[in-house]
C-alpha cells in the first residue's frame, strides 16, 4: 500500500487495505448466497465505480445460474454529490420475475439508490436487494438503508477499488481518505 497518494491537487492517505476489503466481501457473499437460495438471481453492477467490487463479490457468490446485468448512473462531480442523479446507461438484461441484487461501490446521500430501485421495480423483479461496499450513514438524504454493507464509514471522500476521483485511481487495489487538514 502507498503512504499517500496525490490525484488533481488533492493527498488520500490509506484506510482500508486490500486484505481487510477481501474479508468483508466474503462476509457479504455468504450472507447473499444464503438469502438467495432458492432464487433465480440477476446481479446488477452499477457503472463504473462498482466493477471491481462486482467482480470480486459475484465470484466469490460463487452461483453459476446467476446472470450479470450493468446499469450507469452518475450524479458525482470532483468530491461532492450533485443531489442531481442521471441514469446514462439503462438495463442490459431481463429481469421479470427475478431476484435483483443490486450491487454499488458506496452510497452516500442515498438518492442514487432510490432512484434505480424506483427505475428497477418498473421492470418487475420477483425480489430486489441492495450491496454496497460502502455506505456513509452520516451523508443521507433519504434514509434508504442497504441491505448487504461492507463497511459503514464516516462522511469523507475516499478513492480506490474501483471509487474515482474524476475518473482516476480507480485502479488502487486498497482505498485512502482524504487527508484532514491540520
Ligand atoms: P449518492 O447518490 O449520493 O448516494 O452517491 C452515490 C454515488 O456517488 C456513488 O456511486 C459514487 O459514484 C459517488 N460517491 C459518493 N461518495 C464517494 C466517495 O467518497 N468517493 C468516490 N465517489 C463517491
Amino acid at each position: 500500500m502507498e503512504n499517500k497518494v496525490r490525484v488533481n491537487g488533492l493527498t488520500f492517505v490509506p484506510y482500508l487495505t486490500h486484505d481487510v476489503i477481501m474479508k468483508e466481501v466474503e462476509r457479504v457473499a455468504s450472507e447473499i448466497r444464503e438469502d438467495l437460495k432458492g432464487g433465480d438471481p440477476v446481479f446488477i453492477c452499477v457503472l463504473n465505480g462498482a466493477f471491481i467490487f462486482a467482480a470480486d463479490l459475484i465470484r466469490e457468490i460463487g452461483m453459476n445460474e446467476g446472470k450479470i446485468a450493468f446499469v450507469r448512473y452518475a450524479s458525482y462531480e470532483g468530491t461532492s454529490s450533485t443531489g442531481h442523479v442521471r441514469q446514462l446507461t439503462g438495463l442490459t438484461e431481463d429481469i421479470d420475475g427475478k431476484d435483483v441484487v443490486i450491487i454499488e461501490d458506496i452510497v452516500d446521500t442515498g438518492l442514487t439508490a432510490v432512484k434505480m430501485i424506483d427505475d428497477l421495480k418498473k421492470h418487475n423483479p420477483r425480489s430486489v436487494r441492495f450491496a454496497t461496499l460502502l455506505h456513509k450513514p452520516a451523508s443521507s438524504r433519504t434514509g434508504f438503508t442497504p441491505d448487504y454493507v461492507a463497511f459503514n464509514i464516516e462522511p469523507k471522500f475516499i478513492i480506490g477499488y474501483g471509487l474515482d476521483l474524476d475518473g482516476k485511481v480507480r485502479n488502487l487495489k486498497d482505498i485512502y481518505v482524504i487527508e484532514e487538514e491540520e
